[in-house]
């Protein structure tokens, strides 16, 4: 058996610091432990448990049952749209969808692409319209192309290329509140041929040069597109994800303690673009690689703009990135890299987002990069990831800042940061500045646990608060366990009737409700299964309430909303999941539900039949 602290010893310790330092902790969080049930008594003080409880209601809907069913379910009173699936022209005018999937790269390349996943809504002056950014995480080949992976080629690499990226799409509601999408100037696809320039400390270093660029400063596309996040000037942050998977190493791995593995290159990359683009082949561009695994920003009022790689904010298996402004008025960004024992990050900006802009300067090219690390006791502390320091000097393999940046990985192992149980979105609570991020679950801590991931083999998830006493620019931090999901079995602060598993996507809105997006194993509820989902917290008051059940096999993550809340976007990303490879259609015939079409992901737009708040 693993020698490591149980959850209640855990507990004890944080809490008996904690109690010491605020002159106890139950008036904190006495609203969570209300009417949590047997979760109470099971993992009292480990996390606020979490319960529907009473008070003004920042929740107004009635929680909804799990489901199973090939639909989007909602509680009474509101309804849904789909505005946005695979395939679908970014302008009316653009190229039908062809549901036998026929469509051409070129076609591919004036349509959404696949895996809708981080989006934002950014609102126009005067009418009820905007821009919404949608990020295309990934594809699912077997629908992608008529026959599927079968006789790769040229076209069809091409086409996998032109389904990622990013869609930027003019969309306006009507007087029936229903929304569509509108001819624009502002329409663009991002895709992985989008000329993109390499900007920060890590531009035109030896390891950003490739053949193609002997510069080191420019970039045929994005790619990964996971989640993503605004910027207080009004600019969009797409984060790039699990870019290992798109690089063929060779049939031999690489060496164990190498940067490539660190960094999760295999022998294989299940996308064969490598066949047909060298750049994807590290026999021939070792280089290519360290040109992805960075946020990218792009201005969507700009339609000719060049997206450009933000390499100050490290390079990892990015999230999304939140922005919010430092005491003096700088820019912090909070990061999670979702690997299996992987970090949390924070970059802190050198001067004020204002002074900056003034001067013709991105408020994200020069700054500090932090990484986190969850002491036992509650308390915590942002590691500074800066050439020089210990552990990051030419002896230790890092010749400059630029290696620091272009190896994250590498320095933050060196520096002493916390293991984290995958770490995914993370969110500002408006009314206090905490930030929540989920950790979504890690099989693989079969060792020991920590207090920060108190649970083995954490099948199930959890989400972590960060509270810097209203100061972003803090290099100290306390923290604690928000809540444990799961079933009860597995120690969940969570009523078992809106238990949820795999916490992913995360996001308070201006109204200060949490809405929690699930992504992987749910638990059981009562021996039935149930489909992944969103639920709503109010984190004040203690409750939760599920709110939206997705088809089968797919994700739920992506949400942005109208400034006025009354019309909520989300992300219904791979439903079915591709089915089997005999029948990838099996899974799923969301959303068409057609005999001949395959399912398709979308964004949707969920709205109250009274025209009300959504959530509340
Ligand atoms: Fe793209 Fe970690 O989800
Ligand atoms: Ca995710
Ligand atoms: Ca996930």
């Amino acid at each position: 058996m693993p020698d490591s602290p149980s959850i209640s010893e855990l507990a004890e310790r944080r809490l008996s610091r904690r109690t010491a330092m605020a002159g106890g902790l139950a008036t904190a969080t006495a609203a969570f432990f209300g009417a949590a049930g047997p979760a109470a008594t099971a993992s009292a003080g480990t996390a606020e448990n979490v319960s529907r409880g009473a008070g003004r209601r920042l929740l107004g809907f009635p929680a909804i049952a799990p489901s199973v069913a090939d639909e989007v379910v909602l509680p009474p009173g509101y309804r849904y749209q789909v505005l946005f699936p695979w395939g679908h022209p970014i302008v009316p005018s653009g190229p039908a969808f062809a549901e036998d999937a026929g469509n051409s790269a070129a076609e591919q390349a004036l349509q959404a692409g696949d895996h809708h996943d981080g989006m934002w809504f950014f609102p126009l002056k005067g009418r009820r319209s905007g821009l919404l950014c949608v990020n295309h995480e990934a594809t699912t080949e077997q629908l992608l192309h008529t026959d599927g992976l079968a006789t790769w080629s040229p076209e069809k690499t091409a086409k996998s290329m032109a389904a990622h990226g990013v869609s930027v799409i003019e969309v306006e509601q009507d007087r029936k509140g229903r929304w569509r999408l509108v001819e624009s100037r502002f329409a663009r696809r991002v895709t992985m041929t989008t000329p993109t320039e390499i900007t920060g400390p890590a531009a035109g270093h030896p390891l950003m040069r490739t053949g193609a660029d002997p510069g080191g400063v420019g970039v045929l596309g994005t790619l990964n597109n996971c989640a993503s996040g605004p910027t207080p000037w009004d600019t969009y942050l797409t984060c790039e994800e699990t870019i290992n998977k798109y690089f063929y190493f060779g049939e031999q791995p690489p060496r164990a303690g190498s940067v490539e593995e660190r960094y999760g290159i295999g022998s294989e990359s299940p996308y064969p673009w490598y066949g047909t683009e060298e750049r994807f082949d590290m026999r021939v561009e070792p280089n290519e690689y360290n040109r992805f695994g960075w946020v990218v920003e792009l201005d969507p009022f700009d339609p000719t703009s060049t997206p450009k790689k933000r390499t100050a904010l490290g390079r990892m298996e990015h999230e999304n990135a939140v922005v919010v402004r430092g005491r003096r008025g700088e820019a912090v960004v909070y990061m999670g890299d979702d690997t299996q024992f992987d970090y949390f990050y924070k970059f802190v900006g050198a001067e004020p987002i204002s002074k900056a802009l003034r001067r013709g300067r991105s408020p994200l090219d020069e700054g500090t990069l932090y990484v986190a690390r969850f002491e036992e006791d509650g308390s915590g502390r942002w590691l500074p990831l800066v050439h020089g320091e210990p552990g990051l000097t030419e002896a230790n393999g890092f010749a400059d800042q630029a290696e620091v940046l272009i190896r994250t990985r590498l320095a933050a192992d060196a520096v002493g940061a916390t293991p984290m149980d995958r770490p995914e979105w993370c969110t500002v609570q408006p009314r206090t500045g905490a930030v929540f991020f989920t950790c979504t679950n890690n099989t693989a801590r079969t060792e020991s646990v920590n207090a920060a991931n108190p649970r083995l083999e954490n099948r199930f998830g959890h989400i972590m608060k960060i509270d810097e006493g209203r100061n972003p620019s803090a290099e100290t931090f306390d923290w604690d366990v928000f809540l444990l999901a799961g079933d009860q079995a597995s120690g969940a602060t969570v009523p078992p009737d809106q238990a949820f598993g795999s916490p992913d996507g995360l996001w308070f809105d201006a109204d200060g409700r949490l809405w929690i997006q699930t992504d992987g194993a749910q638990p059981k509820i009562d021996g039935a299964e149930q489909n992944n989902q969103m639920l709503a917290a109010d984190t004040r008051r203690g409750d939760i309430r599920r709110f939206l059940v997705g088809p089968p096999r797919c994700e739920i993550t992506g949400i942005t909303s109208t400034p006025d809340r009354r019309s909520l976007f989300v992300n219904i990303q791979h439903p079915g999941d591709s089915g089997t490879p005999e029948d990838p259609r099996a899974g799923s015939s969301w959303p068409d539900h057609s005999t001949t079409g395959r399912p398709r992901s979308a964004t949707i737009v969920v709205t109250r039949e009274d025209g009300g708040v959504v959530g509340g």
